[in-house]
């Protein structure tokens, strides 16, 4: 099938449209500062996907610096997926995909070596996602979630 969206990176004028996805599709909502300062700080890794001339998804991304959990030692930059979600109407055609790849390669960009995030142990689609993307579980953090659930950290070596 023809792909039916674009991706590009974020634009301060995606604020509004990105926080409404945001709200539709996750119960972890940030202020608008939170956006824009991820975005002036990590703009490689901010990425939109665009269907019909609207944004149906966004991924933003924070580099930090932390313990290789590949035993090459040290200390290393990671890309951490902060947020990621695709509005319900756009799902399962490849876009989530598409923005993970995209930020992927942003975070090579910043020379980061490994990519993380945290995924409530009950978000299959989410899971399921980042296994496709070679992601795999490397810790579970108990009571991650405001309202205690559980986390997965699923982690992935770059490139
Ligand atoms: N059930 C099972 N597997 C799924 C599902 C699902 N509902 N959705 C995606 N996948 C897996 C499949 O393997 C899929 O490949 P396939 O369609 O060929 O089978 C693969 O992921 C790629 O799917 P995409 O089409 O790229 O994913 P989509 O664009 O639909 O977005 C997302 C997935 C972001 C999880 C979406 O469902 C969403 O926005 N959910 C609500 C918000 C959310 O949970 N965000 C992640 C929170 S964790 C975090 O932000 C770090
Ligand atoms: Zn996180």
């Amino acid at each position: 099938m023809q792909q039916t969206f674009t991706i590009r990176k974020f634009v301060p004028d995606d604020l509004q449209s990105v926080m409404q996805i945001n709200r539709v599709c996750l119960p972890e909502n940030y202020t608008d500062f939170f956006f824009v300062d991820l975005h002036q700080r990590f703009p490689e890794t901010f990425i939109i996907a665009e269907e019909g001339g609207k944004a149906a998804g966004y991924i933003m991304c924070r580099i930090e610096v932390g313990l290789s959990n590949y035993g090459f030692g040290g200390l290393i930059r990671k890309g951490h997926v902060v947020s990621i979600a695709v509005l319900p109407q756009s799902r399962r055609k490849g876009i989530a995909q598409a923005l993970i790849n995209r930020a992927l390669e942003g975070m090579e960009y910043y020379k980061a070596k490994q990519c993380f995030l945290e995924v409530r142990v009950t978000n299959e689609a989410g899971i399921s996602l980042y296994k496709k993307l070679g992601f795999e579980v490397t810790r579970t953090v108990n009571g991650y979630y405001s309202d205690g659930e559980d986390a997965y950290v699923m982690t992935k070596r770059i490139p």
